[in-house]
Formats: C-alpha cells, sequence, structure tokens
C-alpha cells in the first residue's frame, strides 16, 4: 500500500523561505563552524556509506564529501526544491552525492546499510513520535557499531537565550515541535531508540538558543 503523503514542516517554515534558507542560516547560526565541527567528528573513512538526515540544501552533506572523496554520500529530505538547491550547489561544487527525496520517518534504505548517519537541524522539525520513529529508523540502517552524529537546539544555557529561543521557534512555526528539544529531551529520545554511549561533543550559543552537538553508536552486537 503507498503511504499517505506526510506532511513536513520546510526549513525556514515557509516554503518561499525555502530560496532564502542559505544566506539566513549563515547570518543567522556559526553554520560553517558548527557542520564542519560534526562532520569532523564523524571522522568518515575510505568505502564509508554515509546519510544526512533531513539534508535540506545539502550544505552538511557537501561538507561530508568534501572530508572524505571516497565516501558514499547520500543526503535525504522530503523537500524537493530544497534538494534542487543541493544539487545545484553540488555541480558547482564539482562533487558526487546522492540526493533522495523522502522522510526520515520511513527510510527507503535496507538495514544496516550506513556507517554514519548524521542529521543537523531536523529533530525539532518532528513531534516526539516522528523524533522517536525517525530515531528508530536511523537505529535500523546503521550497521552495528555505526554512528549516530546529531546538531539540533537543546535546553537553552542562559534566560536570554530561553526567551529568544522561544521567539525563533514561534516565528519559524515550529514551536510545538521544538518543546522537546528545549526541554533537553533529545538525549532521551535517542536512548531509547537503542543507541549507546551518548556524549554531547559541543555546544553553540545562538540568537536563537543553545545547540548541541551529540555523537552516539549502535551497539557492535546489535
Ligand atoms: C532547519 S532545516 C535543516 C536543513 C539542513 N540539515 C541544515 O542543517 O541546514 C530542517 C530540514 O528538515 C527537513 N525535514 C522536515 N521533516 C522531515 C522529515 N520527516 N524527514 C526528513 N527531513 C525532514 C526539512 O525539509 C528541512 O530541509
Amino acid at each position: 500500500m503507498p503511504r499517505r503523503k506526510e506532511k513536513y514542516v520546510y526549513a525556514l517554515g515557509y516554503r518561499w523561505l525555502t530560496p532564502l534558507y542559505d544566506t539566513l542560516v549563515r547570518l543567522l547560526v556559526p553554520e560553517l563552524e558548527f557542520k564542519r565541527r560534526l562532520a569532523g567528528q564523524a571522522a568518515l573513512e575510505n568505502g564509508h556509506q554515509v546519510l544526512d538526515l533531513g539534508c535540506g540544501t545539502g550544505t552538511l552533506t557537501l561538507l561530508l564529501k568534501s572530508s572524505q572523496a571516497e565516501a558514499q554520500v547520500v543526503g535525504l529530505d522530503p523537500d524537493r526544491k530544497a534538494l534542487a538547491i543541493a544539487a545545484d550547489k553540488a555541480a558547482r561544487a564539482g562533487l558526487v552525492i546522492g540526493l533522495n527525496c523522502g522522510s526520515a520517518l520511513a527510510l527507503p534504505y535496507p538495514e544496516a546499510s550506513f556507517d554514519r548517519v548524521l542529521s543537523s537541524m531536523l529533530f525539532h522539525h518532528l513531534t516526539s513520535e516522528g523524533k522517536s520513529r525517525s530515531l528508530r529508523e536511523a537505529f535500523r540502517v546503521l550497521r552495528p557499531g555505526g554512528e549516530l552524529h546529531v546538531a539540533d537546539w537543546g535546553e537553552p544555557d542562559t534566560r536570554v537565550m530561553r526567551a529568544t529561543s522561544v521567539l525563533g521557534f514561534v516565528l519559524e512555526g515550529a514551536s510545538q515541535r521544538m518543546r522537546d528539544n528545549l526541554s533537553g529531551r533529545l538525549p532521551e529520545f535517542i536512548r531509547r531508540a537503542g543507541f549507546v554511549a551518548l556524549q554531547q561533543t559541543g555546544r553553540y550559543g545562538t540568537v536563537f538558543g543553545t545547540l548541541r552537538l551529540y555523537r552516539t553508536r549502535k551497539p557492535a552486537t546489535a
């Protein structure tokens, strides 16, 4: 049976803002700094199969490919407009990446098919159920011992950041889905999906609140 078409939240909340995504994100958050760090901590090796979940306009996907030319890197996102921007950027950079239209809630890949799964600023777009489902899907498609690397909004570090993070996400139209993130529950969702050895590897104060980076893995015996 074909799946009912899922609704999803656009990169900046509204479809018409997607062409402005790269410019606005670069202005408002230390985008290249945290994405380079996330790509670096994934330590890609020759022959690795790598998935960027909710890749949007492909900035992280391309950084991953640049970090290891011999890895097969695929970005997945339901938004064809964002994927078209990613494809254009890949062509201009002369980098070959895969770009698939699909949802993190039902990944179109067999189990144990990736060495690394990464995700940047995706989970705050998902409901609690969506977070659980997509993390179970990431677990399923990772090989035993494979790693998940995540960057997303977490519990704000200061009261000022708490105020600005709420404002930012009301503007983005994603405030309901943000609640788990802002209350610091993302690590709990990650662990509940079966991941082990979860570590916070970095944090960045931004006008939208605190962006947190994590590393975790699927047990080698799973
Ligand atoms: C804030 S953007 C982040 C894009 C990119 N990862 C980055 O760091 O710039 C969130 C992305 O998640 C995508 N998204 C929303 N729901 C999704 C889902 N169910 N599965 C996969 N991607 C989803 C949106 O289309 C959007 O491109």
